[in-house]
Protein backbone atom coordinates (compact mmCIF):
# COMPACT_ATOMS: atom_id res chain seq x y z
CA UNK A 1 0.00 0.00 0.00
CA UNK A 2 0.99 3.25 -0.73
CA UNK A 3 0.22 6.84 1.00
CA UNK A 4 -2.88 7.63 0.20
CA UNK A 5 -4.66 4.58 -1.85
CA UNK A 6 -7.49 3.65 -0.17
CA UNK A 7 -10.53 3.59 -2.43
CA UNK A 8 -8.26 4.81 -5.62
CA UNK A 9 -8.64 3.04 -8.76
CA UNK A 10 -5.71 2.58 -11.25
CA UNK A 11 -6.30 -0.56 -13.63
CA UNK A 12 -6.33 -1.13 -17.59
CA UNK A 13 -9.10 -3.07 -17.02
CA UNK A 14 -11.36 -0.71 -14.38
CA UNK A 15 -11.80 2.13 -17.26
CA UNK A 16 -13.15 5.12 -16.33
CA UNK A 17 -12.43 7.58 -19.58
CA UNK A 18 -13.27 7.56 -23.02
CA UNK A 19 -9.97 6.87 -23.80
CA UNK A 20 -9.25 4.09 -21.46
CA UNK A 21 -12.50 2.47 -22.13
CA UNK A 22 -10.64 1.83 -25.94
CA UNK A 23 -7.96 0.62 -24.42
CA UNK A 24 -9.53 -1.68 -22.24
CA UNK A 25 -11.42 -3.00 -24.81
CA UNK A 26 -8.03 -4.05 -26.91
CA UNK A 27 -6.88 -5.17 -23.59
CA UNK A 28 -8.92 -7.73 -23.49
CA UNK A 29 -9.23 -8.27 -27.13
CA UNK A 30 -5.35 -9.16 -26.96
CA UNK A 31 -5.79 -11.30 -24.07
CA UNK A 32 -8.30 -13.98 -25.09
CA UNK A 33 -6.72 -13.85 -28.47
CA UNK A 34 -3.29 -14.54 -26.86
CA UNK A 35 -4.89 -17.32 -24.62
CA UNK A 36 -6.55 -18.89 -27.82
CA UNK A 37 -3.47 -19.17 -29.87
CA UNK A 38 -1.36 -20.05 -26.70
CA UNK A 39 -4.14 -23.05 -26.54
CA UNK A 40 -4.02 -23.93 -29.72
CA UNK A 41 -0.19 -23.91 -29.87
CA UNK A 42 0.24 -26.37 -27.17
CA UNK A 43 -2.46 -28.85 -28.43
CA UNK A 44 -0.79 -28.76 -31.86
CA UNK A 45 2.85 -29.23 -30.06
CA UNK A 46 1.15 -31.89 -27.90
CA UNK A 47 -0.29 -33.96 -31.23
CA UNK A 48 2.89 -33.54 -32.87
CA UNK A 49 5.10 -35.49 -30.18
CA UNK A 50 2.49 -38.05 -30.05
CA UNK A 51 3.25 -38.83 -33.68
CA UNK A 52 7.05 -39.15 -33.32
CA UNK A 53 8.36 -42.49 -34.91
CA UNK A 54 5.52 -41.93 -37.48
CA UNK A 55 5.80 -40.56 -41.01
CA UNK A 56 5.84 -36.67 -41.14
CA UNK A 57 2.50 -35.63 -42.55
CA UNK A 58 2.41 -32.94 -44.98
CA UNK A 59 4.52 -30.92 -42.80
CA UNK A 60 5.73 -28.42 -45.28
CA UNK A 61 1.77 -27.45 -44.84
CA UNK A 62 2.36 -27.22 -41.27
CA UNK A 63 5.24 -25.03 -41.36
CA UNK A 64 3.72 -22.85 -44.40
CA UNK A 65 -0.28 -22.59 -42.81
CA UNK A 66 0.63 -22.49 -39.16
CA UNK A 67 4.52 -21.13 -39.00
CA UNK A 68 3.99 -18.46 -42.08
CA UNK A 69 0.25 -17.59 -43.01
CA UNK A 70 -1.09 -17.82 -39.40
CA UNK A 71 0.92 -15.34 -37.35
CA UNK A 72 1.17 -12.91 -40.47
CA UNK A 73 -2.63 -13.43 -40.96
CA UNK A 74 -3.47 -12.64 -37.21
CA UNK A 75 -0.40 -9.62 -36.67
CA UNK A 76 -2.35 -7.88 -39.75
CA UNK A 77 -5.70 -8.24 -38.33
CA UNK A 78 -4.82 -7.12 -35.31
CA UNK A 79 -2.56 -4.09 -36.65
CA UNK A 80 -5.57 -3.08 -38.81
CA UNK A 81 -8.10 -3.88 -35.93
CA UNK A 82 -5.77 -1.62 -33.10
CA UNK A 83 -4.98 1.26 -35.69
CA UNK A 84 -8.63 1.53 -36.72
CA UNK A 85 -9.99 1.35 -32.94
CA UNK A 86 -6.75 3.87 -31.56
CA UNK A 87 -7.65 6.53 -34.75
CA UNK A 88 -7.78 10.08 -33.09
CA UNK A 89 -7.18 9.40 -29.55
CA UNK A 90 -4.30 11.61 -29.57
CA UNK A 91 -5.44 14.04 -31.45
CA UNK A 92 -6.63 17.98 -30.17
CA UNK A 93 -9.88 17.37 -28.77
CA UNK A 94 -12.56 19.47 -30.27
CA UNK A 95 -14.69 22.40 -28.16
CA UNK A 96 -13.45 23.67 -25.67
CA UNK A 97 -10.94 21.08 -23.49
CA UNK A 98 -9.51 22.36 -20.62
CA UNK A 99 -5.50 22.40 -21.15
CA UNK A 100 -3.16 21.48 -17.89
CA UNK A 101 0.38 21.67 -18.20
CA UNK A 102 2.30 18.99 -16.31
CA UNK A 103 5.66 18.73 -15.81
CA UNK A 104 8.16 15.70 -14.71
CA UNK A 105 10.25 16.62 -12.39
CA UNK A 106 13.48 13.98 -10.30
CA UNK A 107 11.12 13.35 -8.69
CA UNK A 108 7.83 15.30 -8.53
CA UNK A 109 5.25 16.22 -10.53
CA UNK A 110 4.41 19.86 -11.33
CA UNK A 111 0.51 20.63 -12.48
CA UNK A 112 -0.02 24.00 -13.75
CA UNK A 113 -3.72 25.13 -14.41
CA UNK A 114 -4.46 28.84 -16.01
CA UNK A 115 -7.26 30.76 -14.78
CA UNK A 116 -9.54 31.01 -18.22
CA UNK A 117 -11.41 34.21 -16.68
CA UNK A 118 -8.45 35.75 -15.20
CA UNK A 119 -5.25 34.48 -17.09
CA UNK A 120 -3.96 34.18 -13.57
CA UNK A 121 -2.00 31.01 -13.09
CA UNK A 122 -1.78 28.49 -10.31
CA UNK A 123 0.72 25.68 -9.59
CA UNK A 124 -0.04 22.50 -7.56
CA UNK A 125 2.31 19.46 -7.41
CA UNK A 126 1.79 15.54 -7.68
CA UNK A 127 -2.02 15.85 -8.25
CA UNK A 128 -4.57 16.38 -10.92
CA UNK A 129 -8.19 17.84 -10.56
CA UNK A 130 -10.49 17.50 -13.87
CA UNK A 131 -13.51 17.99 -14.03
CA UNK A 132 -15.96 14.84 -15.43
CA UNK A 133 -16.75 14.88 -19.30
CA UNK A 134 -15.31 17.51 -20.30
CA UNK A 135 -12.34 16.77 -22.09
CA UNK A 136 -8.59 17.62 -20.86
CA UNK A 137 -5.79 18.34 -22.76
CA UNK A 138 -2.23 17.58 -21.03
CA UNK A 139 0.62 19.55 -22.22
CA UNK A 140 3.68 17.11 -20.72
CA UNK A 141 7.16 18.65 -20.43
CA UNK A 142 10.28 17.25 -18.33
CA UNK A 143 12.38 19.62 -16.40
CA UNK A 144 15.59 17.38 -16.32
CA UNK A 145 15.25 13.50 -17.43
CA UNK A 146 12.94 11.33 -19.64
CA UNK A 147 9.80 10.24 -17.26
CA UNK A 148 6.45 8.89 -18.14
CA UNK A 149 2.94 9.57 -16.82
CA UNK A 150 0.40 6.33 -16.92
CA UNK A 151 -2.98 6.66 -15.08
CA UNK A 152 -4.11 3.28 -15.79
CA UNK A 153 -7.90 3.98 -15.35
CA UNK A 154 -7.48 6.96 -17.52
CA UNK A 155 -5.93 6.79 -19.88
CA UNK A 156 -2.65 5.49 -22.12
CA UNK A 157 1.23 5.97 -21.02
CA UNK A 158 3.07 9.10 -22.57
CA UNK A 159 6.40 10.19 -22.24
CA UNK A 160 7.42 13.43 -21.06
CA UNK A 161 10.89 14.10 -22.57
CA UNK A 162 13.25 17.41 -22.18
CA UNK A 163 12.69 19.72 -25.06
CA UNK A 164 9.51 18.35 -26.11
CA UNK A 165 6.09 19.22 -25.44
CA UNK A 166 4.11 16.10 -25.78
CA UNK A 167 -0.03 15.71 -25.46
CA UNK A 168 -2.36 12.96 -23.42
CA UNK A 169 -6.08 13.90 -23.93
CA UNK A 170 -8.27 12.64 -21.09
CA UNK A 171 -12.10 12.46 -21.08
CA UNK A 172 -13.05 11.46 -17.62
CA UNK A 173 -16.13 9.75 -17.09
CA UNK A 174 -16.67 9.29 -13.57
CA UNK A 175 -16.09 11.22 -10.89
CA UNK A 176 -13.37 9.87 -8.39
CA UNK A 177 -9.79 9.48 -6.94
CA UNK A 178 -7.22 7.73 -9.82
CA UNK A 179 -3.64 6.47 -9.43
CA UNK A 180 -1.15 7.39 -11.41
CA UNK A 181 2.42 6.70 -11.76
CA UNK A 182 5.84 7.94 -13.53
CA UNK A 183 6.36 4.84 -15.92
CA UNK A 184 9.77 5.27 -17.17
CA UNK A 185 12.60 4.69 -15.33
CA UNK A 186 14.18 7.74 -14.16
CA UNK A 187 16.58 7.22 -11.24
CA UNK A 188 16.74 6.40 -7.44
CA UNK A 189 13.19 7.56 -6.58
CA UNK A 190 11.12 6.37 -9.73
CA UNK A 191 8.95 4.45 -7.89
CA UNK A 192 8.01 7.25 -5.43
CA UNK A 193 7.01 9.64 -8.24
CA UNK A 194 3.15 8.73 -7.87
CA UNK A 195 0.44 11.13 -9.18
CA UNK A 196 -3.06 11.19 -7.80
CA UNK A 197 -6.30 12.42 -9.95
CA UNK A 198 -9.16 13.43 -8.52
CA UNK A 199 -11.48 13.76 -11.11
CA UNK A 200 -15.20 15.82 -9.90
CA UNK A 201 -18.43 17.02 -11.04
CA UNK A 202 -18.50 20.21 -13.42
CA UNK A 203 -19.49 22.17 -10.35
CA UNK A 204 -17.01 20.97 -8.00
CA UNK A 205 -14.23 21.01 -10.30
CA UNK A 206 -15.19 24.95 -9.97
CA UNK A 207 -15.16 25.19 -6.56
CA UNK A 208 -12.31 23.96 -6.50
CA UNK A 209 -10.39 25.82 -9.27
CA UNK A 210 -11.67 29.04 -7.32
CA UNK A 211 -10.54 28.02 -4.03
CA UNK A 212 -7.01 27.05 -5.40
CA UNK A 213 -6.89 30.64 -7.00
CA UNK A 214 -6.82 32.38 -3.76
CA UNK A 215 -3.32 33.18 -2.64
CA UNK A 216 -2.74 32.32 0.73
CA UNK A 217 -5.03 33.14 3.64
CA UNK A 218 -3.17 35.14 6.40
CA UNK A 219 -3.53 34.32 10.06
CA UNK A 220 -3.10 36.62 13.59
CA UNK A 221 -2.50 33.01 15.21
CA UNK A 222 0.82 33.79 16.88
CA UNK A 223 2.06 30.11 16.43
CA UNK A 224 1.55 30.63 12.53
CA UNK A 225 2.76 34.04 12.13
CA UNK A 226 6.23 32.37 13.92
CA UNK A 227 6.03 29.61 11.39
CA UNK A 228 5.51 31.99 8.37
CA UNK A 229 8.93 33.55 9.61
CA UNK A 230 10.50 30.62 9.78
CA UNK A 231 9.49 29.63 6.31
CA UNK A 232 11.43 33.35 5.40
CA UNK A 233 14.34 32.65 7.77
CA UNK A 234 15.14 28.77 7.28
CA UNK A 235 15.73 29.42 3.47
CA UNK A 236 12.29 27.75 2.35
CA UNK A 237 11.49 30.31 -0.12
CA UNK A 238 14.33 29.94 -2.31
CA UNK A 239 12.72 26.86 -3.78
CA UNK A 240 8.99 27.06 -2.28
CA UNK A 241 6.32 29.48 -3.21
CA UNK A 242 3.39 30.76 -0.93
CA UNK A 243 1.02 33.08 -3.26
CA UNK A 244 0.56 35.85 -1.07
CA UNK A 245 3.49 35.32 0.80
CA UNK A 246 5.90 37.23 -0.76
CA UNK A 247 8.27 35.91 -3.39
CA UNK A 248 9.76 32.22 -3.74
CA UNK A 249 11.54 30.05 -5.75
CA UNK A 250 9.99 27.44 -8.29
CA UNK A 251 12.88 25.20 -7.88
CA UNK A 252 10.49 23.07 -5.97
CA UNK A 253 6.76 22.68 -5.60
CA UNK A 254 4.26 25.85 -5.19
CA UNK A 255 3.25 25.44 -1.57
CA UNK A 256 0.13 27.51 -1.51
CA UNK A 257 -2.62 25.22 -0.70
CA UNK A 258 0.01 22.41 0.15
CA UNK A 259 -2.10 21.31 3.40
CA UNK A 260 -5.04 20.37 1.08
CA UNK A 261 -3.20 17.94 -0.38
CA UNK A 262 -3.47 14.01 -0.28
CA UNK A 263 -0.20 13.27 0.24
CA UNK A 264 3.80 14.02 0.66
CA UNK A 265 6.60 13.95 -1.66
CA UNK A 266 4.39 12.41 -4.45
CA UNK A 267 2.82 9.54 -2.65
CA UNK A 268 5.75 9.05 0.65
CA UNK A 269 3.19 10.01 3.41
CA UNK A 270 -0.23 11.03 3.33
CA UNK A 271 -1.61 14.31 4.83
CA UNK A 272 -2.18 15.02 8.18
CA UNK A 273 -1.54 16.06 11.19
CA UNK A 274 2.43 14.95 11.77
CA UNK A 275 3.41 14.34 8.47
CA UNK A 276 4.21 17.95 7.74
CA UNK A 277 7.33 17.65 10.74
CA UNK A 278 7.93 14.06 9.69
CA UNK A 279 8.99 15.29 6.01
CA UNK A 280 10.68 18.52 6.89
CA UNK A 281 13.00 16.57 8.98
CA UNK A 282 12.87 13.20 7.58
CA UNK A 283 13.08 14.04 3.92
CA UNK A 284 16.65 12.18 2.95
CA UNK A 285 15.71 8.99 5.22
CA UNK A 286 11.65 8.73 3.47
CA UNK A 287 12.86 9.44 0.50
CA UNK A 288 16.77 9.40 -0.55
CA UNK A 289 18.24 11.63 -3.29
CA UNK A 290 15.43 14.25 -3.32
CA UNK A 291 16.45 17.71 -3.94
CA UNK A 292 15.89 19.00 -0.51
CA UNK A 293 17.84 18.53 2.73
CA UNK A 294 16.41 17.04 5.53
CA UNK A 295 15.87 19.96 8.20
CA UNK A 296 16.61 18.22 11.53
CA UNK A 297 18.82 21.34 13.26
CA UNK A 298 15.01 22.82 13.62
CA UNK A 299 14.24 22.88 17.45
CA UNK A 300 11.16 21.83 18.38
CA UNK A 301 9.31 25.15 18.62
CA UNK A 302 10.47 26.25 15.25
CA UNK A 303 9.93 22.93 13.68
CA UNK A 304 6.02 22.90 15.52
CA UNK A 305 5.36 26.34 14.26
CA UNK A 306 6.46 25.69 10.63
CA UNK A 307 4.60 22.30 10.31
CA UNK A 308 1.55 24.24 12.09
CA UNK A 309 1.77 27.04 9.20
CA UNK A 310 2.56 24.66 5.67
CA UNK A 311 -0.39 22.06 6.92
CA UNK A 312 -2.73 25.49 7.41
CA UNK A 313 -1.82 26.55 3.91
CA UNK A 314 -5.02 24.61 2.53
CU1 LIG B 1 10.03 9.98 -13.21
CU2 LIG B 1 10.31 7.62 -13.30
Amino acid sequence: MTAGSGGVRGSVLDPASLQAEVLAELSWVLIVGATLVFLVTMGLAAWALRQRGKPAVASAWWIGGAGIAFPVAVLSALLIYSTWRTRGLELPPDGDPLVVGVTGHLWWWEVRYRDPASGREIALANELHLPAGRPVQLGLAAADVIHSVWMPSLGGKMDLVPGRLNRLVITAREPGRYRGQCAEYCGEQHARMALWVVVHTPADYERWLQGQLRPAGLSSDPLLQRGRQAFREQGCVACHTVRGHGEGGRRGPDLTHVGSRLTLGAGVLEMGPGAMAAWITGVQALKPGAHMASFRHLDAPTLQALSAYLAELR
